[in-house]
């Protein structure tokens, strides 16, 4: 029996979150340049996303560039921005062919204009497919995302439109970049690290988290099914206690 077929479907989460990590590392241990990394990190992309589909999973959410990654070396971002087209380029017919519907979080206007436009034409495209929804979190910084919902419920307090006593948790998550889309149930990283990295901050706050030490370009179904499991066999409790579930 693999590993997929152990999975019980009820027990599937709803909305996973990947921090795609290990492109660099990766090229590193084959000789290569961290470009050659980001390149085979579509493969994980397409793994990832193909088998959420596969799975009938709704959300998944991929962080794939921070706001502090513009701070790299121009010529890596300028590589990784160039990426981004080309991938949106030759992947758009299978988001379609696989029903997924595109999204995106982030300061989306840093974008390069060309990747900004491709981005939203593949948006566009996308919007009317039921399938997954896979939302790519670029210039994604989570302390902005909340800073910024706080200046806009601040200026509906101004205005008058909003009553301080009328914000609580629910409206708050309007104001998100997610607004609309659930909390992860599952956040997995890879290449060894265990931090959170500016990712999802609010959005975080009881999902469970994975960590494995295998590289981005090498992470694939069988990696997602293996965290799949390991999240399968966890409790949620919310702070109760287990007779109480
Ligand atoms: C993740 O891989 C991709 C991005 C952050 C864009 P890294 O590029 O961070 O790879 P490592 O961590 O240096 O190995
Ligand atoms: C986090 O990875 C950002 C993305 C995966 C896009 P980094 O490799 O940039 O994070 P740190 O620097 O190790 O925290
Ligand atoms: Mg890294």
């Amino acid at each position: 029996m693999s590993l997929k077929d152990k999975l019980i479907a009820e027990k599937l989460p709803n909305h996973i979150a990947i921090i795609m990590d290990g492109n660099g590392r990766w090229a590193k241990m084959k000789g290569n340049s961290r470009i050659f990394g980001h390149k085979n990190g579509v493969n994980g992309v397409k793994e990832s996303s193909e088998a959420c589909a596969e799975l009938g999973i709704d959300f998944l959410t991929l962080y794939a560039f921070s706001t502090e990654n513009w701070s790299r070396p121009k010529l890596e971002v300028m590589a990784l921005m160039e990426l981004l087209i080309s991938t949106i380029n030759s992947e758009v017919d299978t988001l379609m062919k696989n029903n997924i519907r595109l999204n995106a979080i982030g300061n989306l206007s840093d974008l390069p204009k060309k990747a900004y436009e491709k981005l939203m034409n593949a948006i566009e495209k996308t919007k009317n497919n039921s399938g997954l929804t896979l939302i790519l979190a670029l210039s994604y910084s989570a302390k902005t995302e909340i800073i910024n919902a706080v200046k806009l419920i601040s200026e509906n307090v101004k205005n008058g439109e909003m009553d301080i006593n009328d914000i609580n948790e629910k409206v708050f998550e309007n104001y998100l970049y997610t607004a609309g889309i659930p909390n992860p149930d599952l956040m997995i990283r890879t290449s060894g690290e265990q931090r959170i990295s500016n990712f999802l901050l609010w959005q975080l706050a009881y999902s469970e988290l994975y960590f494995t030490e295998v590289l981005w370009p090498d992470f694939n179904r069988e990696e997602l099914y293996k965290a799949l499991f390991d999240y399968q066999n966890r409790e949620r409790r919310y702070g109760k206690i287990s007779e109480q579930l």
